[in-house]
């Protein structure tokens, strides 16, 4: 009997995957019910796309290229520009209701570092909501898929170096069982590491653990010292951050501090429309100085509650009145470059195991992330991995379900549990926008720390990420995109290249690392 193919997430790169390889079998493991808890049913934009009118894949290629600060794989992004618009089709078969022009195009809007409006919309900035609503209404629609809500995925299971499984609790812990699903492959969805830092604009879910899961199996790692902050999160000391979508940036609105100084303007000559790790830094600045950062849309948008009904609703929860009022910002974690290393067709460095979505560093996004590229990513590489999926698993139906005993004591990671929230501190406090060796090194001492004492192996995935964090920042000795140190400020041409290395490469540089601060 043909054993499934287990996918790990129900988000967007998930449930996409699972839809394109119907009618295969396909089991989908996931930690809240599916299109909760993803980061992509939150996104606001959209999906960048080369589709409106001037626009060229070359151009999206290139800007992507830019905001990539230099180790962008080109290969790629260009692969990705070009697959942008099936997979735009794919999902208006869907049944995706992206937004219309008079003449019924697609229409297109515009974001920082485009140099084309090429944004791919839901009624303004409601494109996660409306996408993850309807990829879960075609999987609940699709018998080859059978979806597990309420597991939380442990482990991978090896043989003979080959990924066969994996091992799952329930997300309550309230079950002792560890539940075994065999299958003949495991695609990881697991989504990104914002829940990592105090302030950030992704759910609690999102906090490393899968990729600290795939690190333990041995998995090929890249670029995990590089982690997106999003400029404009609203600073309502709410945890996750709401987010004031950068397309408000793009329709206009201009950030002040409480001096009423239009900072951005000498900081870059795109001023807000700079690059998104650019804007955090500014904004970052300001909030240091004790100046705050406030976004004023008042003039730019024009009527504000139609055109972007979620920022509008997050805003007037706490009192803000956007027409009148401007909001307060703050930079928050928003993406993560870094990941499981994939290669053109989403296979991972273990026989087996593949991975899509944020989980994984295609090298698509380089240093910094281009805005809106993160769901295309996710379609164009869940695809490419069904595609090469398919020439392998037969469509036969099949069963892989037992279980195992428990072997931890702990097995729920809450986020107030108080081992999270040391770790969210020193990770914002010292791998946060800025960073330098002797906090870094700090970071990675409390991290061993919080390391050894876990007794949960949920939370030993979810710390083995910041381990991999906090080696990767402090080995490049320079600044680059989303990895600033006020101690390396400059780009060194010596380091534009991606950082690829394996858990056990990680831990051999520790002791010189914790060691080399000591000594200086
Ligand atoms: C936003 O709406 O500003 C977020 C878009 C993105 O992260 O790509």
């Amino acid at each position: 009997m043909t054993k499934p193919i287990v996918i790990i997430g129900g988000g967007l790169a998930g449930l996409f995957c699972a839809l394109k390889l119907a009618p295969r079998a396909v089991t989908v493991l996931a930690a809240a019910p599916i299109g909760v808890g993803a980061s992509s049913t939150w996104a606001q934009a959209g999906i960048a796309a080369a589709v409106g009118p001037g626009d060229t894949i070359d151009s999206h290629v290139n800007d992507t290229i830019i905001a990539g600060d230099g180790i962008v794989d080109e290969k790629i992004i260009r692969t990705m520009a070009t697959e942008a618009s099936d997979r735009i089709h794919d999902l208006l078969e869907y049944g995706v209701p992206f937004d219309r022009d008079l003449e019924g195009k697609l229409a297109v809007s515009r974001e920082a570092a485009h140099s084309e409006s090429r944004i791919v919309r839901v009624k303004g900035d409601m494109a996660g909501r409306a996408i993850m609503q309807a990829l879960v209404k075609t999987v609940e629609q699709t018998p080859s898929i059978r979806v597990l809500e309420g597991y939380v995925v442990e482990q991978l299971m090896l043989e003979d170096g080959r990924v066969v499984g994996v091992a799952a609790r329930s997300e309550a812990g309230a079950s002792e069982e560890l539940h075994y699903v065999e299958g003949s492959n495991v695609v990881m969805a697991t989504g990104g590491v914002g829940h990592l830092y105090e302030v950030t604009t992704n759910p609690t879910e999102a906090r490393g653990g899968g990729i600290g899961m795939a690190a333990r199996a041995g998995a090929r790692l890249a670029d995990m010292e590089f982690v997106q902050f999003h400029p404009t999160a609203i600073n309502v000391g709410k945890d996750p951050a709401p987010l004031a979508t950068e397309a408000l940036r793009g329709h206009g609105a201009t950030l002040h501090n409480s001096a009423g100084e239009r900072f951005m303007v000498p900081l870059h000559k795109d001023a807000e429309l700079a690059p998104r790790d650019v804007v955090a830094r500014g904004i970052f600045a300001e909030v240091k100085a004790g100046r705050g950062a406030f976004l004023d849309c008042r003039t730019a948008v024009h009527d504000f509650a139609a055109e972007f009904p979620t920022v509008y609703s997050y805003c007037k929860d706490y009192g803000i009145d956007p027409v009148t009022d401007m909001i307060p910002v703050i930079p928050a974690a928003h993406y993560f470059m870094g990941g499981i290393w994939t290669d053109i067709n989403g296979r991972s460095s273990i026989p087996g195991f593949w991975a899509c979505g944020e989980c994984t560093s295609t090298g698509a996004h380089g240093a910094n992330r281009l805005a809106s590229n993160s769901l295309l990513e996710a379609v164009v590489f869940s695809a490419r991995i069904a595609d090469a999926l398919k020439t392998e698993i037969s469509a036969e139906p099949s069963n892989g379900w037992s279980k195992g005993s428990i072997e931890t004591d702990e097995h729920t990671i809450n986020a107030d549990h108080p081992n999270m929230t040391r770790l969210r501190k020193v990770m914002s406090k010292h791998l946060g926008v800025l960073r330098d060796e002797a906090g870094m090194s700090e970071a990675l001492r409390t991290i061993l720390e919080l390391e050894e004492q876990s007794h949960s192996q949920r939370f030993t995935n979810v710390v083995t990420t910041a381990k991999l964090i906090a080696v990767s920042a402090l080995n490049r000795l320079e600044s680059r995109g989303g990895h600033a140190r006020t101690d390396y400020p400059d780009e060194d041409p010596a380091w534009k290249r991606r950082t690829l290395l394996t858990l056990a490469q990680a831990e051999a540089t520790i002791p010189d690392l914790i060691n080399e601060h000591a000594e200086n």
